[in-house]
């Protein structure tokens, strides 16, 4: 189902559009949020848009459902993202988020708001979801705050859990339960 969902004035998530990549080239080339995922390419280039907008578009018409959100707000367009990994599929138990905000909006409990109102969606649209999961690099306190706020516990400390780049690090292990 393609379906917007109100976070609070002014911004909603919403399905990638074409004309989001100019926001996603400009918001992504960030060494702070380079440092701080897996996944986003450095340079962030405008074939690396083009190529995310289609495979997100691709893989919603394929689904039937949405995993992916962009962050958009009404006067300013995409201002971050939102994932589900669907780790065992969209009838599975568990499964993980990813997230990130554009420098310009951090601080402002965006992206607290985002993650508490996705998890209750996700939680109400799948009702064999019992667990979602968040893994954050053991040197970036923001993003665990911002899951503590939106109701996940810290569960453990995974060492050496991710490679990037040949360099391994340490994850926290961050997990929100249904109630
Ligand atoms: C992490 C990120 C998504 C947070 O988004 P945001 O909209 O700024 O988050 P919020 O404003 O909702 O909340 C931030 C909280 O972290 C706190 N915080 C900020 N810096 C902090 C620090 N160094 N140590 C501890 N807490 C910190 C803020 O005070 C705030 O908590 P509070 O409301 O209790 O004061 C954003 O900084 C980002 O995109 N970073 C780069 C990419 C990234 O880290 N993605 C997550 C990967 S797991």
């Amino acid at each position: 189902m393609e379906e917007k969902i109100h976070i609070r004035e002014h911004i909603a998530l919403t399905l990638l559009e074409p004309g989001d990549k100019p926001n996603l080239v400009r918001y992504l080339n960030d060494p702070v949020l380079y440092r701080n995922t897996l996944r986003i390419p450095s340079p962030y280039t405008e074939a690396d848009a083009e190529k995310w907008v289609n495979d997100m578009r691709e893989a919603y018409e394929k689904q039937g459902f949405m995993s992916n959100w962009s962050i958009r707000h009404a006067e300013h367009g995409v201002i971050g993202g939102i994932g589900s990994f669907l780790l065992m599929g969209v009838e599975g138990h568990l499964d993980e988020i990813g997230y990130w905000m554009a420098e310009p909006f951090r601080g402002q409990g965006i992206m607290t708001n985002v993650v508490q109102v996705l998890c209750e969606w996700l939680f109400e649209n799948r009702p064999a979801l019992v667990r979602i999961e968040a893994k954050v690099h053991s040197y970036n306190p923001t993003s665990v705050r911002v899951l503590e706020k939106a109701g996940f516990e810290r569960e453990g400390y995974m060492r050496k859990a991710a490679l990037k780049n040949g360099e391994l690090f340490d994850l926290i292990l961050m997990a929100r339960l249904r109630e």
